[in-house]
């Protein structure tokens, strides 16, 4: 299409009623044809549609609408198709599109091949999900269609150049388009809009039914309106969708009616556990549902939203904080407490995104979990063989831990699942555990070069079998992910780590009464044995700590307390570099909390010294280095990290994105392979960073403010919600000057 020139030069709309009106009005707002023609049973709401600046053009009959027409839409009720479609065959161009509206396609497609002979490549049906309880031409919107979405549901056969006009068409007009199958469309509008529709139709009439003053309604509140209100659509199209789609409806209204069935049964027995069950989860479905349509949380791709922090340099750390629940723990609380028979209780849960995921996830694979309540969760355990197959991918948003732990526990339930993420997550290394995992007989595919997503195909594998796994990096997700698997495998599962990792599956395991054995750098179990619920104390994630405790050790005139920070020795890696750096870390408090050791913590600013950072501490402070970092660009002397090469598959690659950085506010370092060298006592800047969305970037350049001479812009910091739910108030709270800009919701916090 040449610029300035429209898409179409001449639309017939065939039915002018609240979408085809709708449509009319949006192209002709738009200038998205030279003309648009109007062809509608009822002559007055032509003339009206005219009258309105809806259509350019009346059309005496379909015949005339579509004779020279480039795009023809049949906005008519799906009962009228096949009548409408005889009236438009003999005068449709060889080269124009000719699409639909309706509501349901199979229908559309039958009336096609009978009235075409077959399907055109040219023939492309459609259905905006877009509509009101209003109907009629006098209801007409051009921005109906803003911000929902339009489902396309090409033939196989489609030309491609049809297809790519029609998207642009609808995507001017405001929506995003999908395209399905038929008959994925038809299922899954009869669960979504089809019933509910026939639902609230029948409530309000039962209710009209049983008293004809209908004097109830006057008792009625918010709730009943809400319920009800689509019980005001349009009679005739709604009696034309059910006829038309009467296969799929009947079978929803079925499954409906079981459900609803036993709800009665429920209620009649005074069986609490029912109700209970399906009220939670439908509560935290609805939630999801909200979530997902108001664009939060860890549903959404973060990539949408663009977070900034400004940071005003200098300052000071105090205070008396905690942070929030440890990330690992969190998630294997869930994963654990879901496979366990009984009720698993969780204090101190993350609430970020990364350990939210993995809680829907149980969800969707049927598991009830009430909360996160103030970071309170309760999980009602479906036993090791109790899981459901999800109804669609698990999206796992940012977290590599999560989908490297699933893997594991998926490779061995007897149905199929897919697992994807985010940007960052699509592209990092998932042959580490899928290939062990095929040697114990998973059938997994990867997308090229190992990356996700990940399709397991459960049902397909038999029984896995346990190995011996030397593995050949440090990680204890891969570590965790093959005990999982061992749990379902015939005989033992042992892994060997080439250093020691973190061991919160092997603690928490042993915490749910299941054996694992450690012997040196091997920790191994048996499969076939079950787990008990158990209650759980996540301790402050030591991972978020660690920003605070830099910041306060660089920070002069720092005091700075951290409350019940989780000290188990495969995670305190960042304190003992820091105490050989020289930092003043008081370990206060020592006690265990269901399993795990913590401690509070008294951070006090010193004067740090480089050091050559020993090896043996690189996997017990791995996701600390973007902090350390910026301790060392702070100390005096020359900081060196070797045996490092992990960190570059981590979120992003952090030795190279903490470097460049760190250049932008003039700071130099000096990049290995598997490390970085920085001389300390250099100035930091002012300047932009893009964290590229990394969280600990993010955070470790927040902290790097408090030495900086300039201010400090750090760009793409919405995935700090995925560790660190309340980072810039809590930062802010210490002293530290922090502004976040939030362009997606539109709203800035001073
Ligand atoms: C984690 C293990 C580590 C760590 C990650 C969390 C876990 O990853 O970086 O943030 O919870 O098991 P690797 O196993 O890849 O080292």
């Amino acid at each position: 299409m040449a610029s300035g020139e429209p898409l179409f030069r001449r639309i017939a709309i065939i039915g002018l009623g609240l979408i085809g009106g709708s449509l009319a009005s949006a192209v002709r707002l738009n200038g998205l044809a030279s003309e648009v023609v109007g062809a509608d049973r009822n002559q007055e709401d032509l003339i009206l549609a005219q009258s309105l600046g809806i259509i350019d053009t009346v059309a005496k009959s379909t015949a005339e609408a579509v004779q020279g027409a480039d795009l023809v839409v049949l906005a008519v009720p799906v009962q009228a198709t096949r009548q409408v479609l005889e009236e438009v065959h003999p005068c449709l161009a060889a080269d124009a599109t000719l699409t639909d509206v309706g509501s349901t396609k199979a229908g559309f497609v039958k009336d096609i091949h009978a009235v075409f002979g077959g399907f055109l490549p040219n023939i492309i049906p459609g259905h905006p999900i877009a509509g009101s309880e209003k109907s009629g031409i006098r209801a007409t919107n051009p921005d109906l269609f803003r911000n929902h979405k339009v489902i396309l549901t090409p033939p196989d056969i489609v030309d491609d150049s049809h297809l790519a006009r029609l998207k642009l068409l609808w995507e001017a007009c405001g929506a995003s388009v999908l395209t399905m199958s038929v008959e994925y469309h038809d299922e899954v509008l009869a669960a979504t809009s089809h019933l509910p529709h026939l639902i609230a139709f029948s409530l309000v009439d039962t209710l009209a039914g049983e008293d004809e003053n209908m004097d109830i309604f006057r008792y009625a509140a918010g709730g009943f309106r809400d319920f009800t209100r689509i019980a005001a659509s349009d009679p005739v199209m709604w009696h034309d969708i059910f006829l038309s789609n009467r296969d799929a409806v009947l079978r929803v209204i079925d499954h409906f009616t079981r459900d609803l069935d036993q709800l009665r049964t429920a209620i009649a027995d005074q069986d609490s556990a029912t109700l209970l069950r399906v009220f939670t989860r439908a509560k935290a479905a609805r939630e999801h549902f909200s979530k997902m349509l108001s664009g939060q949380a860890y549903v959404t791709n973060n990539s949408e939203r663009q977070v900034t922090f400004r940071l005003r340099p200098g300052g000071e750390v105090v205070g008396d904080i905690r942070v929030p629940g440890d990330k690992s723990i969190s998630h294997r609380s869930i994963m654990l407490g879901a496979l366990a028979d009984g009720v698993t209780e969780v204090k101190g849960f993350l609430e970020g995104e990364d350990s939210l995921a993995t809680l829907q996830a149980f969800r969707d694979m049927g598991v009830v979990i009430e909360g996160p309540d103030n970071g309170f969760v309760r999980i009602h355990g479906v036993g090791v063989q109790g899981l459901q197959a999800p109804r669609g991918p698990i999206y796992l948003g940012n977290s590599g831990t999560g989908m490297r732990l699933f893997a594991g526990l998926l490779a061995a339930q007897p149905f199929d699942s897919e697992l994807s993420g985010d940007a960052s997550l699509s592209v990092r290394p998932m042959n580490r555990v899928a290939d062990p995992l095929r040697s114990m007989g998973a059938v997994i595919e990867t997308a090229e070069g190992g990356r996700p997503p990940l399709k397991i195909r459960g049902s397909q594998s038999t029984k896995l079998t346990g190995i011996h796994y030397d593995m050949p990096v440090a990680s204890a997700q891969v570590k965790s992910c093959l005990l999982l698997a061992g749990l379902y495998a015939d005989g033992t599962t042992s892994v060997t780590e080439p250093a020691p990792t973190r061991d919160h599956t092997e603690r928490m395991l042993a915490g749910f009464g299941y054996k694992v054995d450690r012997e040196g750098p091997t920790a191994s179990l048996t499969g076939g044995a079950r787990l008990t619920a158990n209650a759980i104390d996540v301790p402050a994630d030591i991972s978020s700590a660690a920003f605070f405790i830099v910041a306060a050790s660089i920070a002069p005139g720092s005091d700075l307390l951290l409350r019940h920070v989780g000290m188990n020795p495969t995670r305190v890696g960042v304190i003992n570099i820091l105490q050989q750096m020289g930092a003043d870390i008081q370990i206060l408090e020592e006690r265990e909390v269901g399993g795990e050791p913590v401690a509070d913590l008294r951070v006090r600013h010193a004067e740090l010294r480089g050091i050559e950072i020993p090896e043996e501490q690189v996997p017990l402070a791995i996701d600390e280095f973007p902090a350390l970092f910026i301790a060392a660009v702070c100390a005096t002397g020359r900081t060196v990290l070797t045996g490092a090469g992990e960190l570059r598959v981590k979120e992003s690659d952090r030795i190279q994105v903490m470097a460049d950085g760190l250049a932008t506010l003039g700071v130099t370092t000096t990049v290995t392979e598997d490390g970085i060298v920085i001389e300390g006592g250099q100035t930091i800047g002012g300047g932009t960073v893009n964290s590229h969305s990394d969280h600990r970037i993010a955070m470790s350049f927040t902290m790097a403010a408090l030495r900086a001479t300039g201010e400090i812009e750090i760009q793409d910091c919405a995935n700090v919600a995925t560790s660190f739910p309340g980072f810039v108030e809590l930062a802010r709270q210490t002293g530290i000057r922090i502004a976040a800009e939030d362009s997606a919701a539109g709203n800035g916090q001073e």
